[in-house]
């Protein structure tokens, strides 16, 4: 049976969907499609993408995962943040605090604040939406499978 979706890097013909599913969550445009990475469906079309972003701190970090409402569920998230997780060795992130569930579900830990670069932790500076949000600085590292 075929893939119900596989990974490529994100191009610019995805800017549109990757940006409306940004704005579904209330997050901002994309800055860029750098180290952006698709999931696309049989047609082609972007279902989910993982953006990942270096920090002055030398870490990589997820910023954002977004995987469109009708195809959650189907391990789009899962896939896109583990490939991420092997390309990357490790990964540091604030998860939104409906997100948490699904990071520990991949084994995600929480860190401290000061783990996580500031030019993603300043997203939930003064944002009113925090205290109802309970966002969560979490990390995870990569380990290889034995040969
Ligand atoms: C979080 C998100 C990326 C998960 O994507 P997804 O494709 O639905 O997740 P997957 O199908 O790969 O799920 C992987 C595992 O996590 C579990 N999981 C996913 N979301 C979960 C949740 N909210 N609560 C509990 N478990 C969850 C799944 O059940 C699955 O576990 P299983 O293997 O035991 O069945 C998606 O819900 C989303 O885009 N949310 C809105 C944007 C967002 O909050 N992004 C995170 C920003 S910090």
């Amino acid at each position: 049976m075929d893939a119900l979706f596989t990974l490529r890097p994100a191009r610019e013909a995805d800017r549109p969907y990757l940006n409306a599913y940004c704005y579904g969550e209330g997050m901002d445009n994309l800055p860029s499609l750098q180290d952006v990475t698709v999931a696309q469906n049989a047609d082609g079309e972007p279902v989910g993408f993982i953006r990942l972003a270096l920090g002055a701190n030398g870490a990589w970090h997820v910023n954002p995962v977004v995987v469109h409402a009708s195809w959650r569920g189907h391990g789009v998230g899962q896939a896109l943040t583990e490939w991420a997780l092997t390309e990357k060795g490790e990964l540091r992130l604030v998860a939104r605090g409906q997100a948490v569930p699904f990071y520990e579900r991949l084994g995600f830990v929480p860190c401290s604040w000061e783990d996580v670069d500031t030019a993603v932790t300043e997203e939930c500076d003064g944002c009113p939406l925090a205290a109802e949000c309970h966002p969560k600085p979490m990390c995870k590292r990569h380990i290889p499978d034995r040969p």
